[in-house]
């Protein structure tokens, strides 16, 4: 017996057609509740398959309620009514049902994760007068937005008034740890104590702030070591004549320890009346034309009888060359440095400077931003020496210093980047 002899062709086109409306019917509400539950996921708000399952829900109830009321009535027209009210039903459940089979709603907008809070670093400079501290900020620029962090950067121009008030300022902006290069190492020692009160990490940036047992480290270079290869240096090209010693700013601690260095090599020779000191002066705030007034002061008071110049940074010692240069003495008379400026290893290639010492600004910067990283998230740091600061000594991380001649210039200075055969010509 066939098939189509049990279910003949009329009946078979019947089902086909009901389950053909069934997919049908299905495949548009499916896609109606997917397009809804995506705009709802965009917009935020009700569950838009949940409100047409209420809504059904409510239909099929007031269906119900109406074919009961039809049913108690009597008569042709209430059976007609009754009969079209359970086919409306049958269809909204059918529909109840589709809704029940729709896809799952989208999970519901997740609350985007609140972006990661960017650690903010403080970095107070004494100065932008030297060109080596112009890099120093340039480069911490680069390596925190390298790293993600925001660094807040104020120059007080070689007035502790004006860092004051802009620490002051900084700490309350919320910084995570401030990076402190003093103008004077003592009267910093308030705004460390002040930034410990508040939870703030301090960084001595390359100038060690003193009486403060509140630091955290101190980064900066050996200083000590900076003046030893001054002093060595000096008096082995000068081992006796007049000197004129010149030291930094008496308001930062560096000088005293560049200072301190080099006279482990002049004063034996001093003592020994090999070296006679004809002045021996710390240059007021570092300024140039201090230096200048110094060896002019000197040249003038000794006959311009001058064999050696100790001078504590190539700032001062382009001012000392200046005064030489005006006796006709420049590049006659051996004169240190220190920071490698441009100008300096101009001078040094033309033979009026005698030396410089390479304080790499891009290492100490980096690693300025490095410790201030491991600070804010509470990581040790690790430190290679300590250094007394009048009340303690101080974890230290201390990079070394080379010095450079007109032998070693281009070596030590153009093949590593710091500056380019066009600076020095
Ligand atoms: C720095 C030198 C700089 C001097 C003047 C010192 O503390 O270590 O590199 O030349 O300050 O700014």
């Amino acid at each position: 017996m066939k098939f189509t002899e049990i279910c003949p062709r009329s009946k078979l086109y019947s089902l086909i057609d009901i389950r053909l409306f069934f997919f049908a019917t299905k495949f548009f509400y499916q896609n109606l509740f997917k397009y809804l539950n995506k705009q709802n996921s965009q917009e935020g708000g009700q569950n838009p398959t949940e409100v047409i399952k209420n809504q059904l829900r409510i239909y099929q109830y007031t269906l119900i309620t109406q074919i009961i009321n039809e049913k108690k009535m009597r008569g042709k027209k209430a059976m007609k009514r009754s009969k079209i009210l359970v086919l409306l039903l049958a269809f909204v459940m059918v529909l109840g049902l589709l809704a029940g089979c729709s896809p799952a709603p989208a999970e519901p907008a997740v609350e985007e994760p609140a972006p990661e809070e960017k650690i903010k670093v403080g970095l107070s400079l004494p100065t932008q007068r030297e060109e080596r501290w112009v890099r120093d900020k340039e480069k911490m620029e680069q390596v925190a937005a390298e790293m993600g962090v925001e660094l807040i950067v104020k120059v007080a121009d070689a007035n502790m008034q004006e860092q004051i008030t802009q620490v002051e300022a900084l700490l309350t902006q919320g910084i995570d740890v401030l990076i402190l290069a003093p103008h004077d190492a003592a009267a910093a020692a308030t705004l460390v104590d002040k930034a410990k009160q508040e939870g703030v990490p301090v960084i001595s940036y390359d100038r060690l702030i003193t009486n403060t047992d509140n630091l955290d480290i101190y980064l900066s270079f050996d200083n000590v070591r900076v003046g030893e290869l001054q002093g060595q240096f000096i008096t082995e090209q000068v081992p006796e004549g007049n000197y004129i010693i010149m030291s930094g700013a008496p308001t930062d601690n560096n000088a005293k320890l560049f200072k301190e260095g080099a006279m482990k090599y002049l004063q034996p020779l001093i003592d020994a009346n090999k070296i006679n000191v004809i002045a021996e002066q710390g240059v007021e705030n570092w300024v140039p034309e201090n230096a200048l007034k110094i060896v002019e002061a000197a040249l003038a008071a000794n006959n311009n009888e001058v064999d050696a110049i100790l001078a504590p940074n190539d700032g001062t010692a382009g001012a000392a060359i200046q005064a030489l240069a005006a006796q006709g003495l420049a590049g006659k008379v051996p004169i240190t440095g220190q920071d490698a400026e441009k100008a300096a290893a101009k001078r040094i290639m033309e033979g009026t400077q005698s030396m410089t010492i390479f304080k790499d600004t891009r290492d100490l910067g980096t690693a300025a931003i490095e410790i201030a990283i491991k600070l804010a998230n509470g990581e040790a740091v690790s430190t290679n020496g300590e250094v007394d600061n009048g009340i303690e000594n101080v974890p230290s991380v201390l990079l070394e210093a080379k010095i450079v001649t007109k032998d070693n210039l281009k070596a030590v200075l153009i093949d590593s980047g710091y500056m380019t055969e066009a600076d020095i010509q």
